[in-house]
């Protein structure tokens, strides 16, 4: 059983400044929603009910964000404004949250080591919650839980993208085992066009399974000097399997102005409820 989901949130999002100086980028609202509300909800509906932030200086509100704000809700209480409140409620109540920092930012792969101590010797679930997503039937991160309970081993889920934006991600190279899910024989992170051994990039959900943590420990600095998680990941794919699943639905890269607005258009359109409308 897959229990815990980890979050790497302390970025600091530079390419929304200033909106980001003095406030987290995982609490940028898509419509009425902070950003990282909707990858929690979608870890909690994987039933991955144990949730730990990797956050850094500046962070603050997503904790405060995930607590009860007694005040608030005292003078909302028995107002048709209470309803505003339901699901954050709800993942306060059936959600247990902790939260660590990495006090020096040098990697998400350091970020992953950083949660360690919270999620101890088992498989757990990575959130990137930049990368908004939204499945067809079940949320990208139960699609993931369903494939890891068949094999047991680290997935990451990959998207195809245009060959001029292979730059932007981890890329695989893999063996089709079957409809939409490879045996990773390779991966890079960041490649030129010419380095790319495919368009098949890794987007922000990954199982892990908690050898990781090893692994980590013995990468070097890669792509711009970071320890990236991609390389760790490798490591474990030469030893032993590593899957690419190509996950069924949409994915919003809200970490560019461009993908931000998307999603916004996208959820206003298709997924936001006014929760006053009856
Ligand atoms: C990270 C990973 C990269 C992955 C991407 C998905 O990069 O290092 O392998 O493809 O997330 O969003 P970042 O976007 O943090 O630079």
């Amino acid at each position: 059983m897959i229990r815990k989901c980890l979050f790497p949130v302390a970025g600091y999002g530079t390419r929304f400044l200033p909106a980001t100086k003095s406030m987290p980028k995982e609490m940028l609202p898509i419509v009425n929603k902070p950003l990282v509300q909707y990858g929690v909800e979608e870890a909690v509906k994987a039933g991955l009910d144990n949730v730990t932030f990797v956050t850094g200086r500046g962070k603050r509100a997503i904790a405060d964000h995930f607590d009860i704000s007694y005040e608030l809700e005292h003078q909302i209480a028995g107002t048709s404004k209470e309803k505003y409140l339901d699901e954050i409620r709800y993942l306060i109540d059936n959600v247990n949250f902790s939260f660590t920092r990495q006090n020096n930012m040098l990697g998400l792969g350091h970020a992953i080591l950083t949660g360690e101590p919270l999620i101890g010797d088992e498989a757990f679930g990575v959130v990137l919650a930049d990368d908004l997503c939204f499945g067809e039937d079940d949320g990208v991160m139960a699609q993931m839980v369903k494939l890891y309970n068949q094999f047991r081993c680290t997935i990451v889920a990959i998207e195809e993208v245009p060959e001029d934006e292979v730059h932007k991600y981890g890329v695989i190279q893999g063996e089709s085992m079957m409809e939409g899910l490879y045996r990773v024989t390779d991966m890079v992170e960041k490649p030129s066009k010419e380095e790319a051994p495919s368009n098949l990039a890794i987007i922000g959900r990954y199982i892990l399974t908690p050898d990781i943590f090893d692994k980590i420990r013995n990468t070097p600095p890669g792509r711009n000097g970071e320890v990236q998680i991609t390389d760790a990941i490798l490591q474990q794919a030469k030893e032993g399997c590593v899957l690419a699943y190509k996950f069924k639905g949409k994915r919003f890269d809200c970490g560019s102005v461009d993908g931000f607005v998307e999603a916004t258009n996208f959820c206003y359109q298709n997924i936001y409820k006014d929760p006053t409308a009856e």
